[in-house]
């Protein structure tokens, strides 16, 4: 069980980090990342800061409510604003940033992470709503370096392209596999419909949501 408490310097200086480490020869591929980012995150647990906006937002005569969320099988007891949303909580709360934020209005899909086995847009869920919930993220899917057989696909495949919405089109196609473990085609494309890709991806995604689970896409 983890109180979580918020550290804005500790943010700051971590958006510090990350706005210099895309312009580095050493930043890893996109191949890389996505390779380890799962293993290294999952491995950890927990980081909890908040950005400056956040902490500058907390305001005492807001109303707050304590929550207790499972995040990746961690037990988090946090108070929060009522009007936060579930990502800004895994984000700037929790500090699992693998969940992107694209439209921030249901539009997208770049934000879908598990709420009880069920993919929903982090963007559109209050914070408080997951109270008592079981949320699983992006970071939440390899296990002790290991890649589920649906990230391997989407590495084999060439899924990503810039990337952006892949932790969404993971976490949707993680509930489908759950529920259908070998999809067709049609079913993957039916799964993934609230998931957009700006690179327009899309024969490569379903291509290794059916690989992943074990169809042939030849
Ligand atoms: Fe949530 Fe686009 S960021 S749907």
């Amino acid at each position: 069980m983890n109180s979580d408490s918020f550290d804005p310097a500790a943010q700051e200086q971590r958006q510090q980090q990350q706005a210099v480490e895309p312009d580095t020869p050493e930043s890893p591929s996109r191949r890389e990342f996505l390779e380890t980012t799962g293993a290294t995150v999952a491995a950890s647990t927990v980081v909890s800061f908040a950005t400056p906006a956040m902490a500058q937002s907390t305001d005492a005569a807001a109303p707050q409510t304590a929550i207790t969320v499972s995040v990746n099988g961690v037990q988090h007891e946090v108070e929060v604003e009522d009007r936060w949303t579930l990502a800004e909580l895994l984000r700037d709360g929790i500090g699992l940033t693998g969940t992107k934020i694209g439209c921030d209005r249901s539009e997208c899909g770049a934000c879908t992470v598990l709420m009880n086995g069920a993919p929903v847009y982090s963007c559109s869920q209050l914070a408080v709503w997951a109270d008592d919930a079981e949320i699983r993220t992006v970071e939440g899917l390899a296990q002790n370096g290991r890649l589920t057989p649906l990230q391997q696909a989407f590495v084999d495949n060439n899924a990503p392209q810039c990337g952006f919405c892949t932790s969404g089109q993971l976490m949707s196609a993680t509930a489908l596999l759950q529920a259908n473990p070998s999809p067709t085609a049609d079913e993957a494309r039916a799964a993934l419909v609230g998931n957009l890709c700006r690179c327009s991806n899309y024969n490569a995604i379903v291509e290794a949501v059916v690989a992943a689970g074990g169809g042939d896409t030849a």
